[in-house]
C-alpha cells in the first residue's frame, strides 16, 4: 500500500494542490497535515501553542531531520501574519511548503537546502485576527491585533523601555518557541508596504536616535540581509512602489528611522533569541483579492529561497574543552561587534556567527578564564550551503558547573535603560557595546 503511493508519487507529476485563494483555520489545518503525511520523511508539523480562542500555532519544519536539531544544520524561520489583517504573507508561506516539499529530490538547488537547513515555517502566528476579518481591505482591520485587541508586535519585552502591555497567549507561546531551539536567522511576514525593515525598531542615544536612526553592531549584516530579499522582488527594490510620503532606496529600511515602536518582535529575537530577525513588507495592500495572489507568489518565490541561504553565511562549529567534550553556554562574539546579551552556545557547544566575508576575531569566554582568541576569515560567499566551519578547542578543561544557570546580563528588563542617563551602573558588557556603537557612528 505505502511502498505503491510511493512508487505513484515518484512518478507523476507534480500536482498543485493547493490552490491561489485564502485559506482559513480549517482548510490551513487540513493542508499541513496533508503535506506531514505525503511528506513525513522531510517534514513535521506542531503546534506551538494556542491563540486566545484556542486555535492552534501550528509550525511545520521541512528538512532532512525534520524532527531534531542536527549539530551543524543551522535553524531558519518565517512567521506570518501576526497582524491577522495582513494576509499575503500566510499564503505566501503555504506555498513555500508545496514548493519546498515538491522539488525535493528534483531540483537539486531545493534539495541542497533542504539537506543543510532545518526550515521552521509558521503562516499564521495570529489566526483568530485572521478569521476576525469581516471585510478584506487594503488598509487597517479589525483583525490586525488578537482577540484581546492587542497588537502581538508591541507585545514582546523591550530592550529601550519597560513593556508593560499584558503579555499575550500567542506571544509566550513564540517567546517559549525561541528558548527550544537554536534559531539562526529569520523573517516576520506582513502587508500594508512594500520593504524589507531591520533592526532595531527602538532605541536610545547611543544606538543613534540622535540620527534618527537605530542600529546594531551587526548593521553590515542587516543591510546586507535585507537587500538580499529586496533586491530580488521586482516590486520592493523600487524607490517607492506604493506611492508614500516617504521612501525606501534599495527597498530596505532601517526600522526605527521608518518609525520608532516598542515591543517588536524583531528586536526581541535579536537581543534574547540570538537569532537575526528583519520584517518583510510584502504588499502595499494589506489584504488584496485572491486573484493577485500568483503575482505575489511570483515576485516573492526567488527571495524567499535567496533569504533561506543566508542562514549559511558567517561561522559556525563547536567549542570544545581540553578533553574534548562540547561546552553549553560558553560566550561567543566577535570582537568590536559584541551583544548586550551575550550569544552562548547551545547544548551541544555549537556557535553560529552570521558575518559578511573578512577577517574577524572570535572571542570564546568560559567564567573563570581569559577569553580565548581565534582569528578567522570569511571567504567570499561560496555556494556549498554552508557557513565556514571552525570548531575551537579551548586550552583548558570547561568547568560546567561555574557557568551560570542563567544569564545575569540578560534579563527580560530595558537592557539599555541605563545608557540614557550614562548611569555608573553600566555593565562591563554594555560599555563595549557603547564604545562599539561610538565607532561605528562617529566615525
Ligand atoms: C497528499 O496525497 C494525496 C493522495 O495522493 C493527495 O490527494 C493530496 O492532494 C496530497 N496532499 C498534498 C497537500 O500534497
Ligand atoms: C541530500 O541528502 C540525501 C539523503 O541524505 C542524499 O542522498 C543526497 O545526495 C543529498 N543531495 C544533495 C544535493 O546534497
Ligand atoms: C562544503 O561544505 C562541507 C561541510 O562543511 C564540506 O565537507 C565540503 O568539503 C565543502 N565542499 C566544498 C566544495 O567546499
Ligand atoms: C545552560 O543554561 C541554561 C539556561 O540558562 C540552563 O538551563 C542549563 O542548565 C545550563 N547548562 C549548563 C551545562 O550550564
Ligand atoms: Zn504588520
Amino acid at each position: 500500500m505505502d511502498c505503491a503511493r510511493l512508487w505513484l508519487g515518484l512518478l507523476l507529476p507534480v500536482v498543485a494542490a493547493l490552490d491561489f485563494s485564502y485559506h482559513h483555520q480549517p482548510e490551513m489545518e487540513a493542508f499541513l497535515k496533508s503535506i506531514s503525511q505525503n511528506y513525513s520523511s522531510i517534514t513535521h508539523l506542531h503546534s506551538i501553542g494556542e491563540s486566545v480562542e484556542g486555535r492552534n500555532l501550528w509550525v511545520l519544519i521541512v528538512g532532512r531531520f525534520p524532527k531534531e536539531h542536527r549539530i551543524g544544520i543551522p535553524e531558519f524561520k518565517y512567521v506570518a501574519n501576526m497582524h491577522g489583517d495582513e494576509a499575503v504573507g500566510r499564503e505566501l508561506l503555504l506555498h513555500l511548503i508545496e514548493y519546498l516539499v515538491t522539488s525535493d529530490g528534483r531540483d537539486p538547488e531545493i534539495t541542497n537546502l533542504i539537506n543543510s537547513t532545518r526550515i521552521h515555517i509558521m503562516p499564521s502566528m495570529n489566526p483568530d485576527g485572521f478569521e476576525a476579518v469581516l471585510k478584506p481591505d487594503c488598509f487597517y482591520n479589525k483583525g490586525r491585533e488578537n482577540s484581546n485587541f492587542y497588537d502581538l508586535n508591541r507585545n514582546f519585552p523591550d530592550a529601550f523601555e519597560f513593556n508593560t502591555v499584558p503579555r499575550q497567549p500567542e506571544t509566550v507561546a513564540v517567546m517559549k518557541w525561541l528558548n527550544t531551539e537554536t534559531f539562526v536567522l529569520s523573517a516576520n511576514l506582513h502587508g500594508g508596504a512594500l520593504v524589507a525593515s531591520y533592526p532595531f525598531d527602538n532605541g536610545v542615544p547611543a544606538t543613534g536616535t540622535l540620527y534618527s536612526r537605530s542600529l546594531t553592531p551587526d548593521d553590515d549584516v542587516f543591510q546586507y540581509l535585507a537587500r538580499t530579499y529586496a533586491s530580488r522582488n521586482p516590486d520592493m527594490r523600487k524607490r517607492n512602489p506604493c506611492r508614500t510620503k516617504i521612501e525606501f532606496p534599495g527597498g530596505i529600511v532601517n526600522g526605527y528611522f521608518w518609525y520608532p515602536l516598542k515591543g517588536g518582535m524583531q528586536d526581541y529575537n535579536y537581543i534574547w533569541a540570538q537569532c537575526f530577525e528583519i520584517t518583510l513588507e510584502l504588499s502595499c495592500c494589506k489584504y488584496p483579492r485572491k486573484e493577485k495572489l500568483p503575482s505575489f507568489w511570483n515576485e516573492n518565490k526567488d527571495s524567499l529561497i535567496d533569504y533561506i541561504k543566508q542562514v549559511h553565511i558567517g561561522v559556525k562549529g563547536q567549542i570544545f574543552d581540553q578533553n574534548g567534550t562540547p561546552l553549553p553556554n560558553v560566550t561567543v562574539e566577535v570582537q568590536d561587534r559584541k551583544h548586550v546579551c551575550p550569544y552562548r552556545t547551545n547544548k551541544f557547544g555549537e556557535y553560529y556567527l552570521l558575518l559578511l566575508p573578512g577577517f574577524y576575531v572570535i572571542e570564546v569566554t568560559v567564567p573563570g578564564h581569559n577569553p580565548h582568541l581565534t582569528k578567522v576569515t570569511i571567504p567570499p560567499k561560496s555556494q556549498n550551503f554552508s557557513a565556514l566551519k571552525k570548531d575551537i578547542l579551548l586550552p583548558f578543561t570547561g568547568q560546567l558547573d561555574h557557568i551560570p544557570e542563567s544569564d545575569p546580563l540578560c534579563p527580560i528588563i530595558p537592557l539599555y535603560r541605563d545608557l540614557q542617563g550614562h548611569s555608573a551602573a553600566t555593565k562591563p558588557s554594555l560599555f563595549l557595546f557603547l564604545v562599539t556603537l561610538f565607532h561605528i557612528l562617529f566615525k
